[in-house]
């Protein structure tokens, strides 16, 4: 056993309440957290699909002031945040709860994060750039995918440079997160699809990560195969209760995995995608990943047949060529059986614009821990075959 230290993992998480009802313990952590006047931060999906009203009346019930705060963009920005925390300042507030899918929560994070420095929230991209502890967050997420309620990432669209930063630190990660399956009812067969992609795709690049050790790799496991699993299934039978919970659980794991051994190539190109269109995010992962699987294969030859075991292929007596081929197989398999065929041409990507989007691509974090290093034109090759 090696004494290396630079080998040495740690591991975060928040607190986790998961299953049917987990949203109806909200007051009960506010209170513990000693809130007078809660920020609550949603956007108006989540509004019209009435769970803010819920949240609402359980804090009432419990004593407590609230304001809201629901004008958040599908990829949330920058002066959205800056908003968000005038006003969290403005009414005195001392706890944040978000409810909604990765937007709102990373917002909140972004609001957090600005209340208690006073400093612009682009200031501070990157890793381990907060300096002072920020508000309690009680998340409830409704999507199945994100992994926001557990991880310390937060993704901040700049509008002016049309890029999304990356803010990564522990400070991030929410005291409380309360997931429960039933809010993802209301989400429609393509959010599923989307959000359940990208919850595989965390799985995966965690799974495959520089970071990655053993307290991420069983997260990452059981999240791809519960996604494999069961997301075909869900996508054709919303209204599914138990598949669901199975799926949320797959998301939430994969949450926990790429938080702590962060993600690859798929994210930087992804994040660098959905700045330029403002497509969504788990579409964007959905387009790139059997290239980049492609892509960093031969790195990471014993891993990848463990996930191609994983999503259901058996690798016995097959050379790693050919688990190759099958694995990018199977990936595109499971995208056309939840409807997501398009590439990057028919998103209104061109060719020209490739070199731009490949340079904000390999400044993302998440490039840092992908298992092939990879330079500018490396990006812009992978981009192409994706177009
Ligand atoms: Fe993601």
């Amino acid at each position: 056993m090696s004494n290396d230290i630079a080998n040495l993992r740690k591991f975060v998480a928040p607190e986790i309440v998961f299953g049917v009802g987990a949203r109806k313990t909200v007051a009960n952590f506010a209170r513990s957290f000693g809130a007078r006047k809660i920020l609550l931060v949603s956007d108006p999906g989540v509004v019209a699909a009435g769970w803010i009203d819920e949240v609402v009346q359980d804090l009432r019930m419990g004593g407590f002031e609230y304001e809201l705060f629901t004008a958040v963009s599908p990829n949330p920005r920058a002066e959205e945040v800056m908003k968000g925390a005038e006003l969290y300042r403005q009414q005195g507030c001392n706890l944040i709860v978000a409810v909604g899918g990765g937007s709102p929560m990373d917002c909140a994070k972004g609001i957090g994060i600005v209340a208690t420095h006073n400093r612009h929230i682009l200031e501070f991209e990157g890793v381990d750039t907060i300096e002072v502890a920020i508000p309690p967050l009680i998340f409830i997420p409704t999507t199945a995918g994100t992994s926001a309620d557990v991880s310390q990432f937060a993704i901040i669209s700049d509008q002016q440079e049309k890029m999304k930063i990356s803010i990564v630190s522990k400070a991030v990660v929410p005291d409380v997160s309360l997931i429960d399956p039933e809010t993802t009812l209301t989400m429609d067969a393509f959010l599923t699809a989307c959000t359940g992609i990208d919850a595989l795709v965390h799985a995966i690049e965690a799974f495959v990560s520089t970071g990655s050790g053993p307290l991420t790799d069983m997260h990452a496991l059981d999240a791809i195969k519960l996604v494999n699993d069961n997301l075909v299934a869900l996508v054709k039978d919303p209204t599914d209760l138990k598949l669901r919970e199975q799926v949320m659980l797959g998301s939430m794991k994969a949450g926990l995995a790429f938080s702590n051994a962060i993600l690859g190539a798929v994210h930087a190109m992804s994040h660098s995608l959905g700045g330029f269109l403002d497509l969504p995010h788990g579409m964007c992962n959905a387009m790139l990943l059997e290239h980049v699987i492609g892509f960093n294969f031969k790195s990471s030859e014993d891993k990848f047949r463990v996930v191609a075991e994983t999503m259901g292929i058996d690798t016995r007596g097959m050379s790693n060529q050919m688990v190759h081929k099958r694995l990018q197989d199977r990936v595109i398999q499971l995208k056309h059986d939840v409807g997501l065929v398009e590439g990057l041409a028919s998103s209104g990507v061109n060719l020209s614009d490739i070199p731009t989007l490949s340079a904000k691509a390999i400044r993302d974090p998440c490039i840092l821990t992908n298992p092939r290093k990879s330079n500018k034109r490396d990006v812009e090759v992978v981009y192409e075959e994706a177009l």
